[in-house]
């Protein structure tokens, strides 16, 4: 522990399953995190879980909707303020469709629904990394995005989230190309994660678990994996020297997911 040692990061959407392991993780690692999300109920409990992270200064819960250009300079301005530097930016913000088809989708709500599965789960981080941008050129920093699996295969999600998914990996790829060398970007892309998923507004959809029953039976690791197992990748990620040689890169955690093929494995017993 301690690759996060004195390092300040802001973790975008770090009340919700993933992020809050990752806000874990990264204080555990020795860092201080402003950590912001939109749920207000989600906040409050991320503050009740980590008090004496909070009594040492290390840990600041914000409630803060950052699908807006405002509320990512406000959020990087804040960092500055309480710490000085920003060393990582890490984004688990994230709104999934539900796997609405694009049949389904009654033509009076589609515009609304397109900018709302591309603006949260594309363009807050775009908003956040440009708001950044000349803290992370001083710090040297890093950037960790979260993708999914469905940024490569199709049926992790409907067509709106399937396709901002795999925006993220566009983002991901042309801002390292961009961003090189001063800063590194790079991304996380879980596969399942057994977290409460906020849907689109737009469709009127409520939070429903990722997981739907019998997943585990497709996975070949078998099980869900825990969300501090997603931690550690996020970890590796923020740190100056765990990932040094790496950008542009797209991690996939998925149990197996992408190797899964058409038949059960034959084990080598
Ligand atoms: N759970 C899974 O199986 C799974 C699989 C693949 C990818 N992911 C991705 O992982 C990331 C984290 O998802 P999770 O499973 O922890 O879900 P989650 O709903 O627990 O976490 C997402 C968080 O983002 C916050 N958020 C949403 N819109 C926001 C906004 N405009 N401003 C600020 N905060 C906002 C939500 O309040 C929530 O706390 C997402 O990007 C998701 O797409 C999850």
């Amino acid at each position: 522990m301690g690759v996060l040692k004195e390092q300040s990061c802001l973790v975008l959407g770090g009340a919700g399953g993933i992020g809050k392991a990752v806000v874990r993780r990264y204080l555990e690692e020795g860092a201080r995190v402003v950590a912001a999300d939109r749920s207000n109920d989600r906040v409050v409990a991320l503050n009740e879980e980590f008090p004496e992270f909070i009594a040492e200064g290390r840990l600041i819960g914000v409630c803060s909707d950052v699908s807006t250009w405002t509320a990512n300079q406000q959020l990087v301005g804040r960092v500055i303020d309480e710490f000085g530097a920003l060393d990582v930016l890490v984004s688990c913000v994230g709104i999934y469709d539900q796997a609405v088809t694009l049949a389904e989708i009654d033509p009076a709500q589609l515009e609304a629904a397109i900018d709302e599965s591309f603006r949260v789960n594309v363009g807050a981080a775009l908003l956040a990394i440009k708001a950044a941008l000349p803290h992370l050129r001083t710090s040297r920093g890093r950037i960790v995005l979260t993708a999914s699996f469905a940024s490569f295969q199709p049926g992790g999600g409907g067509v709106l989230y399937t396709a901002a998914k795999h925006a993220v990996v566009g983002v991901v790829q042309q801002l390292a190309y961009e961003l090189a060398p001063d800063i590194r970007i790079n991304a996380v892309a879980p596969g399942v994660a057994a977290t409460v998923m906020v849907g689109l507004t737009s469709l009127g959809q409520t939070p429903k678990d990722a997981v739907l029953p019998g997943t585990e039976a497709v996975l070949p690791l078998g099980s869900i994996p825990e969300l501090s197992d997603y931690g550690a990748v996020y970890a590796l990620l923020g740190s100056a020297e765990g990932s040094a040689a790496m950008t542009g890169t797209v991690i996939p955690v998925d149990s197996g997911l992408l190797v899964r093929g058409i038949a059960p494995a034959r084990r080598t017993p």
